[in-house]
């Protein structure tokens, strides 16, 4: 997403400075070309030649030497960029922007901005709670300037509250954010993820080897693409970078489909990316079972399908499949989409390195009702999460074409 974009990082002097490092590192990371403006005091917390060698291009500090190492000066940096962030955006500087003072490189170029500008405050709770710094970032508001944080948290000064600069994963998000087309506005799409724990006794359970990676990929994905989703997920150890995702926390696939059914009527799309366990133990017992034996036999019995029950009531949903396997992949996998009454069916072959659970990558194929297959290479799990909801923008549209509004669906 961030590939080819021109990206002006603002960095003000606050301790958060030195933040910003990582901040750079990640967009570079992403494809951007970064060109680093610093205040003076900045200066003062991190060396401007740590963010020269890491971007790669000279960093503008002086007003009046914009020149030296750099053909491009402010105004024009200004017309080149997709987008400026400035991070830490300490007090005294929005307080410059929001009252229109350009008294230094970083306030003018602000001033000469016609694409988004980004704001993450960092600063101490009592200057950020001071009605100053509040009176001025609604004057920001409504001038159309975004804003990422503060977190809450310890601070740099030795209190606790809000101050902290967001997250470097949070500000990239909200950059991703600013970038991408919002075609999945006004979907509701219910994302299920992760795996199921059925408990055998007070402390053992079965489970399998789903993180939820591919599902938090896709809740985070639809939601930048500005869709309303709701994350049912398995027990996991993943976080997600936005905070506008409610996540229902199940345990058992018994528990997964109660908590499905209860918002199924609120969301027009479903993805079940969760790897739901298809057997339980027939008893829980409430006490840890006793070695007594040199065998034990555990009896199983059925889970309820999910997906299947959510098919057998399709109504005006759309539902999307994954099938996980480890031979037959088409087969299998059109089996499924057929059983299942589904849309779209994600078929991946766990066997094949890079495509398993817990990777951050995936190779999967497409299958759609119509019995069109799209195959893709080793991507990674952001980047499949794109791929399905390709498809699933282009149902949707469809849908929108054939049954013009009012779409009773
Ligand atoms: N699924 C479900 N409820 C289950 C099992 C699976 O909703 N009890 C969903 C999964 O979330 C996935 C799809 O059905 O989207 C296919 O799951 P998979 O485990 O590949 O297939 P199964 O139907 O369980 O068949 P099998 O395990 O025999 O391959």
């Amino acid at each position: 997403m961030l590939q080819n974009k021109e990206i002006i990082l603002g960095v003000t002097g606050g301790i958060a400075a030195y933040k910003a490092v990582e901040l750079l590192r990640e967009m570079i990371k992403g494809g951007a070309n970064v060109h680093v403006v610093m205040t003076q005091n900045a200066q003062q917390f991190v060396s401007s030649l740590t963010f020269q060698t890491l971007s790669g291009n000279p960093v503008l500090c002086e007003m009046f030497r914009l020149f030296t190492g750099s053909k491009i000066g402010h105004v024009a940096m200004a017309d080149i960029a997709d987008l400026m962030v400035i991070a830490p955006a300490t007090a005294n500087t929005l307080g410059k922007i929001a009252n229109g003072i350009a008294d230094d490189l970083l306030s003018t170029m602000v001033m000469a901005m016609k694409v988004p500008v980004l704001l993450a405050p960092s600063m101490n709770v009592n200057m950020w709670e001071s009605s100053f710094v509040q009176n001025n970032i609604q004057k920001l508001k409504a001038h159309g300037y975004q804003f990422i944080g503060p977190a809450e948290g310890d601070l740099a000064c030795g209190s606790m509250g809000s101050g902290r600069l967001a997250d470097i994963a949070e500000i990239i998000e909200k950059i991703e954010d600013i970038f991408t087309k919002k075609d999945l506005q006004g979907q509701h799409v219910l994302v299920t993820a992760g795996p199921t724990l059925e408990p055998i006794d007070a402390v053992r359970y079965l489970t399998n080897r789903s993180t939820g990676k591919m599902g938090f990929a896709l809740a985070k994905i639809a939601r930048r693409r500005g869709a309303e989703v709701t994350l049912i997920t398995g027990p996991n150890y993943l976080s997600l970078p936005r905070r506008d995702i409610p996540q229902i926390v199940v345990q058992s696939a018994r528990e997964m489909r109660d908590v499905i059914l209860e918002h199924y009527q609120d969301c027009n799309i479903v993805i079940m990316a969760a790897a739901v366990a298809d057997f339980r133990p027939q008893n829980t017992l409430q006490e840890k079972i006793k070695k007594k034996s040199d065998t034990y036999l555990l009896g199983l019995e059925k889970n309820p399908d999910i997906l299947k029950e959510l098919g057998e009531n399709k109504g005006h949903h759309l539902l999307v499949g994954f099938a996980a396997e480890t031979s037959e992949l088409m087969e299998n996998a059109e089996a499924k989409l057929r059983k299942k009454n589904l849309d779209l069916i994600v078929a991946n072959d766990v066997t094949q390195p890079g495509a398993g659970f817990g990777a951050d990558t995936n190779i999967v194929k497409i299958l759609d009702a119509r019995g069109r297959a799209r195959k893709f290479p080793l991507l990674s799990k952001d980047e499949v999460a794109n791929l399905v909801l390709d498809q699933v923008v282009k149902l949707v549209k469809k849908r929108e074409k054939d049954q013009p509004w009012p779409h009773n669906w």
